[in-house]
């Protein structure tokens, strides 16, 4: 059943004509120690990110296959890339950020897991410039294109994908979307502020004014590889996902067990959150067999 003050933003984004401007990140590298680590915090396993982090996972695993060397671009502390290599140490991960902060977090993080199939690179997402052309079987990104100045930086992102993924190579890139009004912002940023570091509660306020809005997602696109499609949520469209075919030749059981698993034992207030995640992404065609 939906709540009055949600049902409240549906109405009100459905029937707005205007849209708020981008406000760009006030850190677009994340280099701040004490945002670093609010972000760190708030994203580990039992964190506000948990359900979140774990229908990206599922998705991700829809697109990579053993032995395949896979990037995640602007990985910050890692807790999505973690995730998404514990459950498959038989594929290469290599984590992409332009901040030594979080490098240094996500390395630490490597290391206290014991993940031998991840390794980090300092490089910007708009370049890669570390990467060779045709050389990467898959690529992914959680939360971070709104950190990138501009919309040409964007195109340079999705350019960037194409130069360095081999023919027909996995993609999968979640993203916010910008609102139309300030006041579904407001709503949406503070909607968990009694349950999240208020540093927190504030970079999600920074990121939902920072996201491109859909016009600038489907321009952008055009530089993607053509088997790329574009998903949002029904009917309030404020995260996106760009997802190529699924190419896993092979779902092991265990991964499927594993990941259910997870799911399972989501506290309840983490279910509901991805329940509506699973369920909005898959009125907006977005599905994956790998979650309940
Ligand atoms: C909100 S964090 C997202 C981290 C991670 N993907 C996740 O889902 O938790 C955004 C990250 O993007 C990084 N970043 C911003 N601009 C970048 C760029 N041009 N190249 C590489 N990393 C960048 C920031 O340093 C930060 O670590």
């Amino acid at each position: 059943m939906l709540s009055v003050p949600f049902l409240k933003v549906i109405l009100r984004e459905i029937f707005s004509s205007g849209r708020v401007e981008r406000i760009t990140e006030p850190d677009l590298v994340m280099d701040d120690p004490e945002k670093v680590l609010a972000y760190t915090r708030a994203g580990r396993e039992d964190g506000v990110m948990a359900p979140v982090y774990l229908f990206h996972a599922a998705h991700v695993c829809d697109l990579i296959n053993p032995g395949e060397t896979v990037v995640d671009l602007a990985c910050g502390p890692a807790t999505q890339l973690g995730l998404i290599a514990r459950l498959n140490p038989e594929i290469n991960f290599i984590g992409v950020d332009l901040s030594q902060p979080m490098l240094d977090k996500a390395d630490a993080y490597i290391n206290e897991q014991k993940l031998l199939n991840v390794k980090t690179v300092k490089d910007n997402i708009a370049e890669l410039a570390k990467f060779e052309d045709n050389s990467v079987d898959a690529v992914f990104s959680t939360m971070a294109l709104h950190h990138l100045p501009d919309q040409s930086a964007l195109k340079e992102t999705f350019s960037a994908i194409k130069r360095i993924l081999k023919p027909g190579g996995g993609v999968y890139l979640a993203d916010f979307a910008r609102l139309k009004s300030a006041k579904s912002i407001n709503y949406f940023a503070y909607q968990y502020a009694d349950r999240q570091p208020e540093l927190f509660t504030l970079d999600y306020y920074y990121s939902l004014n920072a996201a491109f809005s859909l016009r600038d997602f489907n321009e952008a696109k055009k530089q993607l590889p053509t088997h790329v499609n574009f998903y949002k949520l029904f009917l309030l469209p404020f995260m996106v996902a760009f997802k190529s075919n699924p190419r896993r030749q092979c779902i092991p059981d265990s991964l499927m067990n594993t990941l259910r698993n997870i799911e399972n034992q989501l506290p309840g207030h983490h279910k509901v959150d991805i329940k509506d995640l699973k369920e909005t992404f898959r009125l907006g065609g977005l599905k994956t067999d790998l979650l309940q």
